[in-house]
């Protein structure tokens, strides 16, 4: 602001005339003034803002001028509020040139930027483990020529038993537990269903995995829950034997365990699988000596798993003549708590941020 743009008695101002000088707007000027300040960015600019503000032709003389000029009655206001505005501004001035002068590392930052302080870390979103061990898996059987398909969680006693070898009154259907909606209709309680749906719609050759959630009215407790998730799958073509299976489930152990794992085949039984078998693998964690995880036995059962039974075949109208294909079927929550060690399932559906984070 320049003396001659200040009105004055005998010389009126040329216009546009400024605001007339009172408390308020000295108030306004002075928060502008200390905000420059502290966004002086080195020990230059704060000098340049000194002589701007105090120095002899300043923006402080021309107020103090205008508080001369003021009625006699608005005057000794003025002139309170105008030394309180010289003085935070000296304060001001000497505050932020001490600061730039101590830390060089405050030069080309505005004050008010504690530059000691850590940087703001930007917390980034992550998948779910049990998502992530879906992805896994399936990463190494679509390598190894499956596709993904999925069926219905809302599913037809059909496909969750009838079709898949399991009659009504059939003692298997007991280890397969199911919340039933009404009459035939029920929540799938594995995602064998899936099987069935994709080989009434396709012929063979067939390799698909069918991830999802299957319910069961279990009791919870730490191994138990009425919702989990299996990864399905099923390999359907002419001459598919019993050593295809083998293969390619030692090698999905393999990919997921790594290249030293080893694998071994225990007989069980399946309803819609004969023979069936259960998968063991070497332990990941101690390597077959043995240790807490494998319970000393040094292997770990990850899958069930066999050759089609022909009954099934004969179901969805395959001739199992000419066709025969192998299925397995695996709990996505067991393999996870295995790789991770983690020793409670209730912990993958509560959503602590203390547990999500971990992953
Ligand atoms: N559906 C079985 C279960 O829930 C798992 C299973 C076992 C699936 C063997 C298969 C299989 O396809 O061949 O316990």
């Amino acid at each position: 602001m320049d003396n001659d743009q200040l009105p004055t008695a005998n010389e009126p101002a040329k216009a546009p005339a400024p605001p007339p000088l009172t408390a308020q707007r000295l108030q306004e000027l002075q928060q502008q003034w200390l905000k420059e300040i502290a966004e002086a960015l080195s020990l230059d600019e704060v000098a340049k803002l000194r002589v701007r503000l105090l120095g002899r032709s300043g923006a402080l003389r021309d107020i103090s001028a205008a508080v001369g000029r003021a009625d006699p009655v608005e005057r000794r206001e003025l002139g309170r509020a105008f030394n309180e505005t010289r003085n935070s501004l000296e304060s001001a001035l000497s505050a932020r040139e001490a600061a730039l002068a101590a830390a060089p590392a405050a030069a080309g930052k505005p004050a008010g930027f504690d530059f000691s302080l850590p940087g703001r870390q930007a917390r980034r979103g992550r998948l779910h483990p049990l998502t992530q061990t879906v992805e896994a898996i399936k990463d190494i059987l679509i390598r190894l020529g499956f596709e993904v398909a999925f069926g219905p969680e809302v599913e037809r006693d059909y496909y969750n038993f009838e079709a898949l070898n399991i009659p009504k009154d059939h003692p298997a259907r007991d280890a397969l537990d199911t919340f039933f909606l009404h009459d035939d209709v029920l929540l799938r309680s594995q995602t064998s269903t899936v099987q069935i749906r994709v080989m009434e719609k396709r012929r063979p050759p067939i390799r698909i995995i069918a991830p999802g959630r299957v319910y069961r009215p279990d009791t919870v407790d730490a191994t138990h829950g009425y919702l989990f998730h299996q990864i399905e799958g099923l390999a359907v073509d002419e001459s598919v034997t019993m050593a295809d299976l083998k293969y390619v489930l030692h090698e999905f152990a393999r990919g997921l365990y790594g290249p030293e794992v080893r694998t071994r085949f225990r007989p069980h039984f399946f309803p819609f699988t004969e023979p069936s078998v259960e998968m063991d693998v070497s332990c990941f964690a101690c390597g077959g000596q043995g240790c807490p995880i494998c319970k000393r036995g040094g292997w770990i059962e990850i899958l069930g798993a066999g050759m089609v039974d022909p009954n099934v075949f004969q179901c969805v109208g395959y001739d199992s003549e000419r066709y025969t294909g192998f299925a397995f079927g695996m709990g996505v929550e067991r393999i996870a708590m295995l790789k991770y060690g983690i020793d409670d399932m209730r912990l993958f559906l509560e959503n602590d941020l203390r547990f999500l984070r971990q992953f």
